[in-house]
C-alpha cells in the first residue's frame, strides 16, 4: 500500500537525519514534503513520486558525500528493499540525483514535473526567514565567519568549485539564494519565490547598513 511505502520511508529518513545541525535535519524534509504536496496539487503531479522523493531528496547528500551519485543510489536500494516497481524506484532516484544546486554556473534540469516540483520545493526552503536562518546554521556549523567585507562573493562556475568554496556566511546569499528566484520551475514556486527573494534583499541591505552603522544617527558636531 502506498500510505505504507511512505510511513516507513519517513521513519527510515527520520532516523537517518535525526541528529543534523548543517541545514539538513528532518525538519527541512518534512516542510519540503508539504510544500512539494501543495504544488503537486497545483501542477497534476504523482504525489506518491512527489512525496518519496521529498523524503529521499537529502539522505545522502554529494556535498558532503563527494559522491555524486550517492543518494541516487541509497534511494534505488531502500525502495527496492521494499519492493517497489522498478520505475517508480527508478524516477525516485533520478530525482533525487538531479535535484541539488551546483553552482551558478551549472545546469540541473529537471526531467518530469515530479522533480521540478520537489527541486522547486526544496529551493524555496533555501529562501526568505527559513532560508536566512538555515543560511547562518550552515555557516556557524563549518566555522564560517557571518560577513567578511575583504572577500567578496564569487560565481563558481563548476561544481567542485562550488562544493569546496569557503567563505563567509553573506557570500552565500549571492552566489545560491538570490540566483535561485530565477531558476524556479513552476508558476506556483515562482511566485513564493519572488516573495520570499525579496525579503532576503531587504535583509541583506538592513544587515550591511547595520555593519556600517549607516543606520545610526550622524554623529553630534562636536561643541565649541
Ligand atoms: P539543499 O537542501 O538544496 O540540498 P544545500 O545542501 O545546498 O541545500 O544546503 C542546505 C542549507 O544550507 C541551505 O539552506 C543552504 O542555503 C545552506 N548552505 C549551503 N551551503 C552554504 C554556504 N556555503 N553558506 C551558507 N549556507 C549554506
Ligand atoms: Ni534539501
Amino acid at each position: 500500500m502506498p500510505g505504507d511505502i511512505v510511513t516507513r520511508t519517513e521513519a527510515r529518513v527520520r532516523e537517518l537525519l535525526a541528529d543534523d545541525a548543517s541545514g539538513h535535519d528532518w525538519w527541512h524534509v518534512e516542510r519540503v514534503r508539504r510544500l512539494a504536496l501543495r504544488l503537486a496539487a497545483d501542477e497534476g503531479a504523482d504525489p506518491l513520486v512527489v512525496e518519496l522523493a521529498a523524503l529521499l531528496h537529502d539522505v545522502a547528500d554529494w556535498k558532503l558525500t563527494g559522491d555524486e551519485y550517492a543518494g541516487a543510489h541509497h534511494a534505488r536500494e531502500w525502495l527496492r528493499g521494499l519492493g517497489q516497481p522498478p520505475e517508480l524506484v527508478e524516477h525516485v532516484a533520478r530525482i533525487v540525483g538531479t535535484i541539488s544546486f551546483k553552482g551558478a554556473g551549472v545546469q540541473t534540469p529537471m526531467g518530469t514535473i515530479e522533480g521540478r516540483v520537489v527541486q522547486d520545493a526544496d529551493r524555496l526552503d533555501a529562501l526568505g526567514a527559513i532560508g536566512i536562518a538555515r543560511a547562518f546554521a550552515f555557516g556557524g556549523s563549518h566555522g564560517r565567519p557571518l560577513h567578511d567585507p575583504g572577500s567578496p562573493p564569487r560565481l563558481h562556475s563548476t561544481r567542485e568549485e562550488y562544493r569546496t568554496a569557503g567563505g563567509a556566511t553573506l557570500n552565500h546569499f549571492h552566489e545560491k539564494l538570490l540566483l535561485l528566484r530565477d531558476r524556479m520551475n513552476t508558476g506556483a514556486g515562482r511566485r513564493l519565490a519572488a516573495a520570499r527573494h525579496a525579503y532576503m534583499e531587504q535583509y541583506v541591505a538592513r544587515f550591511l547598513e547595520e555593519w556600517d552603522a549607516t543606520d545610526a544617527p550622524a554623529a553630534q558636531e562636536p561643541r565649541r
